[in-house]
């Protein structure tokens, strides 16, 4: 499985249905498939159920993925912070979308649903990218440049260095 991880705004779903394409394979995506188990969206399952029980569902979501699925997975950006999520990724390639602060503020837009980033979008994304990027980085095993760069660019890089 090619797996692609990084921040909120990272690009994650578009790049991954690029590489998908140019593969010829089919692409999966845990934050669409928490929310089509639970019937709820993300935003609900936060307020209602709290980060940790999202991160459980997410965790049963990769490992599903994984064992039923071969092509392009797209996770959501804290789904590397499960240790147990990690060591599913073991042994897949994992491709770290690296995005700036700016960039990845102009691409989730300040008008976001997203839970982890209400309040303080860029304060927030910030945080998360301070905390997050170490992680990230050790368990990728390619690590691509997004800022400024076209979709289609990163996606050739993607198929061309794998
Ligand atoms: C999260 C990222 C989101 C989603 C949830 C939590 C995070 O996915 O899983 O809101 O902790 O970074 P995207 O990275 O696809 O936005």
């Amino acid at each position: 499985m090619i797996v692609l991880i990084g921040p909120m705004g990272a690009g994650k779903t578009t790049i991954a249905g690029l590489v998908a394409e140019r593969l010829g394979m089919t692409v999966r995506d845990t934050d669409h498939d928490v929310e089509a188990a639970e019937g709820r969206p993300i935003s609900e399952i936060f307020v209602d159920s709290g980060e940790a029980a999202f991160r459980e569902l997410e965790r049963t979501a990769v490992a599903a993925a994984l064992a039923t699925h071969e092509g392009v997975l797209a996770v959501g950006g804290g789904a590397v912070l499960d240790p147990a999520t990690r060591d599913l990724l073991a042994g897949h390639d994992v491709v770290f979308l690296r995005v700036g602060l700016s960039e990845s503020v102009k691409r989730v837009g300040l008008g976001t649903s997203r839970p982890l980033l209400l309040g303080n979008v860029r304060g927030r994304i910030k945080a998360l990218l301070d905390e997050r990027t170490p992680i990230y980085e050790s368990v990728a095993t390619l690590a691509v440049e997004t800022d400024g760069r076209a979709p289609d660019e990163i996606a050739d890089e993607i198929v061309t260095a794998l």
